[in-house]
Formats: C-alpha cells, sequence, structure tokens
C-alpha cells in the first residue's frame, strides 16, 4: 500500500473530498464535513448506542416454549435469517468502505460496522437465553427456502462489489438500500406480531430495527443521491437500480410466502405482506430520488407495528434517556435536501 493512502499532504481540501475517486488528503475532520448528512448520522448513531445486556431476556426460554409449533418455527426461521442479513452487511460495508474516498463518510460507515456486530451479537444473547441457539444458527443446513433467501442476498452483494465504476458503486450501494430497507421488514413485523408473548425478541428486535431504519437506510440513502450528484449516471444503471429492487421485493415475499405457507399464525396474509413490501419498497425508492414503481396501498397493519414500535418513548434504556436532547438534535438533518 502507497503511504499516501494514509497520509497525502498535498492531497484536495477535505471539503472537496468526493464520495468515489479524488485525492484525499487523509484526515477525518468532523468540523468540516462536505455533507452534513454523514456528521449528522454519526451523531444519530452514537445517541443511539445501546447494548445486548439491556435487554431482559430472563423469561425468553419459558416465553419461547408457549409459543404455538408454528410461532415457535417463525421466530428461528425469522432469527435464523436476521443473523444472516447482520453478519452478512458488516461484511459488505468493510469492503465498501475501502472503495470510499470521502474520510468522513467512511467514519460513519465505521461506525455502523461497529452497530452490525453488536446486532450480531444480541442475537447470539437472545437465543442463548432461548436455548435453540445452535439449532437456528445452523437452520440454513436444513431449511432450502432460508439458504435460497441468504444465498439470493449475497449475490447482490456480490454483484457490483468490484468498485471498477461509480456505476457499480451506485448499483453496490443499492443492495445496501435493499437490505436495510427491504430484507429486514416481513422479519421485524414478524416478532412485532408475537409481540407481548416474547418480550425480549421484541425489544431486541426494537433496538435493531431503530439503528437500520432510523440511521443505517438513511445512511446509504443519501450515499446513493450523492453519487448520482457527483458523478454522470448512465440511464441503464438506473434502469438496473429499479430491476434490483424488484428482486428485493421477489427475495422478501418469496420468503415470507414460504413461511406463511408452511407456519401460518394469526394476523399474517399473502395479501398483507405484498402490500407492506410494495409500500416499503416505493418509500425505499421515494428516499434515493426515483420513482416508485409499485403498486401502492393505504398504510398496513404490519408497517403501523414497525412504526409503532420505532417510538423512541417505548424504548426503556437509561443509557438512552440521558441522550434524548441529542437524538432529537441529531435527527432534524439527516437528509441531504
Ligand atoms: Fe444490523
Ligand atoms: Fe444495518
Amino acid at each position: 500500500m502507497n503511504s499516501k493512502h494514509y497520509y497525502n499532504p498535498n492531497g484536495e481540501d477535505i471539503l472537496d473530498e468526493k464520495i468515489f475517486g479524488g485525492n484525499p488528503t487523509g484526515f477525518v475532520d468532523f468540523n468540516r464535513s462536505k455533507y452534513q448528512w454523514d456528521s449528522n448520522i454519526y451523531d444519530l448513531m452514537n445517541a443511539n448506542t445501546w447494548f445486548p445486556s439491556e435487554v431482559n431476556t430472563s423469561t425468553e426460554k419459558k416465553n419461547f416454549a408457549n409459543l404455538t409449533e408454528n410461532e415457535q418455527a417463525i421466530y428461528k426461521l425469522t432469527f435464523a435469517q436476521l443473523s444472516f442479513n447482520d453478519s452478512a452487511q458488516e461484511e459488505y460495508l468493510s469492503d465498501f468502505r475501502r472503495l470510499a474516498s470521502n474520510r468522513l463518510v467512511k467514519a460513519t460507515l465505521s461506525l455502523q460496522i461497529m452497530q452490525e456486530v453488536n446486532h450480531s451479537k444480541s442475537y447470539a444473547v437472545l437465543l442463548d437465553a432461548c436455548g435453540n441457539s445452535d439449532e437456528v444458527f445452523n437452520l440454513y443446513k436444513h431449511d432450502e427456502a432460508l439458504n435460497r433467501k441468504n444465498n439470493r442476498i449475497a449475490e447482490q452483494f456480490a454483484s457490483y462489489i468490484g468498485g471498477t465504476s461509480v456505476d457499480e458503486m451506485l448499483l453496490s450501494a443499492m443492495a445496501s438500500v435493499n437490505l436495510e430497507g427491504v430484507y429486514f421488514l416481513l422479519g421485524f413485523s414478524y416478532i412485532y406480531t408475537l409481540g407481548d408473548k416474547v418480550p425480549g425478541a421484541r425489544d431486541m428486535i426494537q433496538f435493531i430495527a431503530r439503528d437500520e431504519l432510523n440511521t443505517h437506510l438513511p445512511l446509504f440513502a443519501n450515499i446513493f443521491k450523492t453519487i448520482q450528484k457527483e458523478n454522470k449516471i448512465a440511464t441503464k444503471t438506473l434502469d438496473k437500480s429499479y430491476e434490483m429492487i424488484q428482486d428485493a421485493v421477489d427475495i422478501e415475499l418469496e420468503y415470507g410466502k414460504y413461511l406463511l405457507e408452511n407456519y401460518p399464525i394469526m394476523g399474517l396474509t399473502e395479501e398483507l405482506m405484498e402490500q407492506t413490501v410494495h409500500n416499503y419498497a416505493n418509500d425505499r425508492l421515494t428516499k434515493i430520488g426515483l420513482d416508485p414503481i409499485f403498486t401502492q396501498s393505504s398504510t398496513t397493519y404490519l408497517q403501523k407495528l414497525v412504526t409503532k414500535h420505532l417510538n423512541i418513548n417505548d424504548i426503556k434504556s437509561n443509557f438512552f434517556e440521558s441522550n434524548v436532547s441529542n437524538y432529537a438534535k441529531s435527527s432534524l438533518d439527516i437528509n441531504d435536501f
């Protein structure tokens, strides 16, 4: 590695650093942010800091035992899939970060990487308390639908991480928008549907969902829009972005329908899942400055469940309560427009 990668005194001013390309000097200066959304999201991520040990999992084993057989299957297959998402995202972020140039964006990605590891740790803590950690983490070996969803997500991540062009990097960012904004959502809503029956799982998911939806998704939406603004992106690349989110919707619904057909539980229907995923996908497209392409329905019950649990006042955390003002301040401006 060339030493200029670490220190490049004749490089460009920090305010001129683009997300990709250019000639960065090599300093992380939070007082001079070209974008501002990056340091605001960094502050918001910090304000949201939580630890798995803050969630009470002492009754998880007993609560899990009281679930119906189908509810237990949904619980296990949901955590088996969500835990894959976080493991894959940690690795993907490390690869994406290596290809980026702007040091503040990279610093923000570093904190996101830490949070994804924290999510992996939280699944381990929860499932250990539940007494089925080995079984759940090994489900990909036995469940073909789970294995297929994981594989398709991995393929989308791997397709554009070569970093040979800004167009590729844009599509790579799209894969992350899909992960943060589509692949988690039905899983979150299943656990919220079980709700009070498994308060440990519900509270853990509440913390994880807040990270994914309030900071990680906006971070990658901003990265996507900024790459587009700073470079001339080919129309066919934008067409490909639409194809990628169409695939994401297909991946999410395929697994959702598999769970519903094999392990039906109260409160879930195929139509409800479809409307929910389509609405979320439209929202993600709008967030990255593209046009919504899916049939829009009125806000679904599952969306309302997810939104309700994003309400910070519902989250019991002494650490967090001491940081509420920080949260409020930082949440004002995390978009670039
Ligand atoms: Fe995560
Ligand atoms: Fe995330």
